[in-house]
């Protein structure tokens, strides 16, 4: 399967995918990186024709960016779109135009702590369990269908840092986990109802 991954920093859940496909142990290919930041580490991951990446103040509005982002994307024919560690709102147009094929994942239990810093909001809320989930994406935010999720202990005197790292330890597995899945062809999501093999989950 062809893989595309969206990226806006350092890109270690796109490294997670680099290291399974090299293990054998996820049949894909990183077919391309995009950014919204042309510094991103994570576009160094791949070789120079699979990056894609501009700066949105270059682009009229948030259309225009997801418009030219969408059309390089569909260049690359990718089968399955990664939101890993992409850090920008996507466009309703730009989502309906991958519907289907969009997943994310994101650091906290949805449908908890859905946009930004989760773990500070689960540390405030004095919550036993933090953790990542991985959902298809719809035009809302961090609101899309669940695949899967991952779990970990929050512990007394825990940092947001401390904690970040904790969850980004599961993230990964969770993501290749939820990646081997989709490229078998073992998913489907109808209307928001998910099935493994034919099972609703
Ligand atoms: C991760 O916590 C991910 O869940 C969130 O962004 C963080 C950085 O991801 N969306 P990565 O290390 O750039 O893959």
């Amino acid at each position: 399967s062809r893989i595309a991954v969206l990226a806006s920093g350092r890109g270690s859940n796109l490294q997670a995918i680099v290291d399974a496909i090299a293990a054998g142990t996820l049949d894909a290919e990183v077919v391309a990186v995009l950014s919204d930041k042309p510094e991103a580490s994570a576009l160094q991951k791949v070789a120079p024709e699979r990056r894609w990446a501009r700066s949105p103040k270059d682009f009229a509005d948030r259309a225009a960016f997801d418009a030219a982002m969408g059309d390089a994307l569909a260049a690359f024919a990718p089968d399955w779109v990664v939101c890993a560690g992409y850090m920008r709102i996507l466009g309703e147009a730009f989502v309906q135009r991958f519907a289907g094929r969009l997943v994310n994942i994101h650091p906290s239990l949805l449908p908890l702590y859905k946009g930004l810093h989760t773990h500070a909001r689960a540390l405030e809320a004095g919550d036993a369990e933090a953790g990542a989930s991985v959902h298809f994406v719809v035009p809302e935010l961090d609101a899309g269908t669940v695949l899967a999720q991952a779990r970990v202990p929050v512990l007394s005197g825990d940092t947001a840092e401390q904690l970040a790292q904790r969850v980004l330890a599961v993230e990964h597995p969770l993501l290749i986990a939820s990646l081997q899945w989709l490229v078998a062809g073992r998913v489907t999501e109808r209307d928001g109802q998910l099935e493994v093999d034919g099972h609703p989950l």
